[in-house]
């Protein structure tokens, strides 16, 4: 089986990364299993990572691949930034040529990035012969629905799910939204959540990060030679066009954040987009405490005193080590919500709604909509309550395996390649025997 799979975001790299690997463990399987079956080497997959170049920097992209033990991609389509439909039109013309060159069986597609959308589209239109065939689309954390359709991303996410023919879910509202939109529960798998794979596979080595040394949020060791304790600091990370795009909004996200930038240092890895908006809105953190870049604070080399402190954007482990010896996360980002979900660490999430209920449901998410008010009372709430999370049904880092054997079966029992491409009730009707 030919499989291709696509990245081309930030929040791709993490939920790609287990699936690559758990591919290379199939194959590996095969390899030692199949001695004198040479027929069950037909099951090895082969696969194609393609990057589309919606992300490209070296702190948005590049450092992710080594971060996280990522292949170099086997074809980059060099796209860059631009509006929505010049990013999309840009991948879609792109991609197409690589499917007509690759004409793989399968393309895998994660999230809820412009890439995401505009490769299921294409692919969902490619006609690779006179019967019409095409790669079976997979759509990895489908299902998710904030019912806003003024963020691009959940637009992506109905159309992805809308043209894939298997959907893999990382939580139960994902088979719900999906069952109540009309696409049939054959094509459906609550597998857990790969980019939760990820954050169990490097939470250790997250721990040899650099990054509280870096950022001076280390205190004295003690006499004994013990380690040296953290100094409490919060994290903050915000980048939806919706709170930061615009002069007022981004203004009253940041007034809600002062009472807490006084008791403990706010450090916050700013988007690029964020950066840009920063600048051009002049933004302080109150009278005469304009947002500075780590090191300029006032007292040069020591920790940081209380405030906002703006950082580049992090690379994977980086914030992963960030994430965990924070007291507090403010964030505006689907992932992080999902990451402290499972790392225990209570989270304040700056929007009106989430697509990812289980987060609020297990204890340590708490919506607190985009105006000063909230967001300060959220925070008051969420520093002074024990948070206890529970751990999400199927989040136990063996989401990706569960995709690849999935794939692997349904694959040898209705042969992916058979043009064209059936409807799920028509295959089960031409199984085959496995080997
Ligand atoms: C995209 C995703 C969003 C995801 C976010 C994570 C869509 C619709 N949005 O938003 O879901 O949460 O990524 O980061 O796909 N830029 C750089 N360097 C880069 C990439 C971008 O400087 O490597 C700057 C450019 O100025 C660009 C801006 O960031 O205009 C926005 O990038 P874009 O990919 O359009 O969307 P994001 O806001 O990053």
């Amino acid at each position: 089986m030919n499989i291709l799979t696509v990245v081309g975001a930030r929040p791709n790299f993490m939920k790609v990364a287990p699936i690559i690997a758990a591919i290379n463990e199939h194959n590996k399987r095969l390899s030692s299993d199949s001695a004198g079956r040479p027929e069950r080497q037909a099951g090895r997959i082969r696969h194609v990572l393609v990057h589309t170049g919606q992300h490209y920097d070296e702190v948005m992209s590049g450092s992710f691949f080594s971060d996280l033990n990522l292949p170099k991609p086997d074809i980059h389509l060099g796209v860059g930034s631009g509006s929505h439909a010049v990013q999309t039109s840009e991948i879609m013309k792109k991609f197409e040529e690589v499917l007509l060159l690759e004409k793989p069986d399968v393309v895998v597609l994660v999230g809820d990035v412009n890439s995401t959308m505009a490769c299921a589209v294409v692919t969902s239109k490619i006609s690779f012969d006179s019967a019409g065939s095409r790669p079976v689309i997979v759509h990895v954390e489908a299902g998710l629905r904030s019912f806003d359709r003024s963020m691009p991303e959940e637009i992506n996410r109905v159309l992805t799910d809308h043209v894939s023919d298997l959907l893999f879910v990382t939580e139960e509202s994902g088979l719900r939204n999906l069952r109540n939109e009309g696409i049939s529960p054959d094509k459906c798998h609550f597998v857990g959540n790969t980019m939760i794979d990820s954050l169990f596979h490097f939470r250790e080595k997250a721990e040899s990060s650099k990054i509280l040394e870096r950022l001076r949020l280390l205190g004295q060791s003690g006499n004994n030679g013990e380690s040296k304790a953290v100094i409490p600091y919060a994290l903050l990370t915000l980048h939806r066009p919706s709170n930061v795009d615009n002069r007022d909004a981004f203004g009253d996200i940041l007034a809600g954040l002062e009472e807490l930038a006084t008791e403990y240092p706010i450090v916050f890895p700013a988007h690029p987009r964020t950066q840009q908006r920063i600048k051009e809105f002049g933004f302080g953190f109150g009278p005469g405490r304009p947002a500075r870049k780590h090191g300029e604070n006032a007292r040069g080399s020591e920790s940081p005193s209380n405030g906002v402190f703006l950082t580049d954007p992090l690379g994977y482990l980086d914030f992963l080590c960030l994430m965990k010896h924070a007291k507090l996360v403010v964030t505006d980002s689907g992932g992080i919500q999902e990451e402290t979900t499972i790392l225990g660490i209570p989270c304040v999430t700056a929007r009106e709604n989430t697509e990812r209920p289980i987060t609020v449901e297990s204890g340590t998410n708490r919506i607190a909509g985009t105006s000063a008010t909230t967001i300060r009372e959220a925070i008051r709430i969420q520093k002074s309550r024990q948070i206890k999370g529970s751990l999400p049904k199927h989040w136990d880092g063996h989401a990706a395996a569960r995709i690849v054997d999935i794939l692997a079966r349904q694959q040898c029992e209705r042969g992916f390649s058979q043009p064209p491409f059936m409807p799920q009730s028509a295959m089960a009707r031409e199984q085959r025997p496995c080997p």
